[in-house]
């Protein structure tokens, strides 16, 4: 009996230290609180992001509350500002919009860290670290796959290909790098008429009025269907695409789905891009319906954020494996923020199983 209350004593005393052994720990020894907000989850990847983020903080022995905006960046502030209450010491944040620069500036008034996750959040002088993936050889890769898919190198101004295009949220900075990325591939066969564009024709983000048309709120689906039935029914009725260039995989199934109640595209869909790798989209491409996709392996990027979550709270400096460091290209506005960028990867029915499926991210079973 004597041995059970000393070993029960020594556990009080040892228990908390070796519960924060690997993270930082709060005032008191208790293991430092990590927020991690999302901004939503009708797009898939964020739900795995969020667990993902959860479990690889827990495991370096931070306490991590993940939540979720839903789309709505005055829900995702007060997430935030509760996170900020609880004695939060890092907040990572996917945000939706401009919106969240003062739950931001808060954060930064508590001497909270602040790591923008995916998406740069812009108009904020408050925060040092950003990391994504190369979002613009993302687009590049979409860029490059309606160039391989319909053979533009061989294309001319007297039998021109023809796209129409689409873009993601307004709000989302993302949104500007993906189109980008896929113009500074497409640019030069449009300029010598090679390609055509149907429907609102930007060529440059900048072009912003022109952008502005072709952007989806929120990278709703259900806008993009309803923008593509419309395109079908106007700009491009009398014509038959042989391509759409869409910035993610729930947009590209949408866009799809409206395409296949059109009799030009009932036997054959036109070359569509998307991101994400999505369950649903790595099917579509098994079937042969949607083109490809970029595979941004959520895991990698979880594990990334806490390795430089973890440096920056033990005030070390960052070394993440893995990531490219760029710290010139991204200007939030107010500053130049030091970028972590990891790989994307480009995934066609040429090399889904290998990438999707042997890398364990989808089981076989999870594909019809
Ligand atoms: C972007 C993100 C993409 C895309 C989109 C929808 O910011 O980088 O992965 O899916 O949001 O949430």
């Amino acid at each position: 009996m004597k041995k059970l209350i000393v070993v029960l004593l020594a556990l009080a005393v040892v228990g908390p230290f070796a519960f924060a052994a690997g993270g930082q720990q709060a005032a008191g020894g208790k293991a430092a609180m990590i927020g991690l907000a999302m901004p939503e989850t009708h797009v898939e990847r964020w739900q795995k992001d969020g667990a993902a983020l959860k479990s690889d903080a827990e495991a370096k022995g931070y306490v991590a509350e993940v939540t979720y905006g839903d789309a709505d960046q005055s829900k995702q502030n007060q997430q935030i500002q509760d996170m900020l209450t609880k004695g939060a010491k890092l907040v990572v944040i996917g945000s939706v919009n401009e919106g969240v620069v003062s739950a931001v500036a808060d954060a930064a008034k508590d001497g909270v860290i602040v790591i923008a996750y995916d998406r740069l959040i812009t108009g904020s002088g408050d925060y040092d670290y950003y990391i994504t993936f190369d979002n613009f050889k993302v687009g590049q890769f979409q860029g490059g796959a309606l160039e391989t898919a319909l053979n533009l190198k061989a294309a001319s101004s007297a039998a021109p290909k023809i796209i129409t295009l689409f873009a993601g949220a307004p709000t989302d900075n993302n949104a500007k790098v993906f189109f980008d990325g896929a113009m500074s591939v497409l640019k030069p066969y449009v300029d010598s008429g090679a390609l055509k564009l149907v429907g609102p024709a930007p060529l440059s983000s900048a072009d912003s009025a022109n952008f502005t048309r072709i952007t989806t709120e929120n990278w709703r689906a259900d806008v993009a269907k309803t923008r593509m039935e419309n395109l079908l029914n106007s700009d491009a009725k009398n014509v038959v695409l042989d391509g759409i260039l869409a910035p993610n995989d729930t947009l590209a199934r949408a866009i799809m789905e409206a395409c296949s109640s059109d009799a030009k595209y009932v036997d054959k869909l036109p070359v569509v891009t998307g991101q994400d790798g999505e369950i649903a989209s790595i099917q579509a491409i098994k079937d042969g319906k949607q083109y490809m996709t970029v595979f941004k392996d959520t895991r990698n990027l979880a594990v990334a954020t806490i390795e430089l979550a973890d440096a920056l709270l033990k005030g070390q400096t960052p070394s993440i494996k893995g990531a490219r460091l760029d710290t010139t290209s991204y200007n939030t506005g107010k500053k130049i923020v030091k970028s972590y960028l990891l790989e994307p990867v480009v995934v066609t029915k040429a090399n889904f199983q290998a990438v999707m499926i042997d890398s364990g991210y989808y089981k076989a079973t999870d594909l019809k």
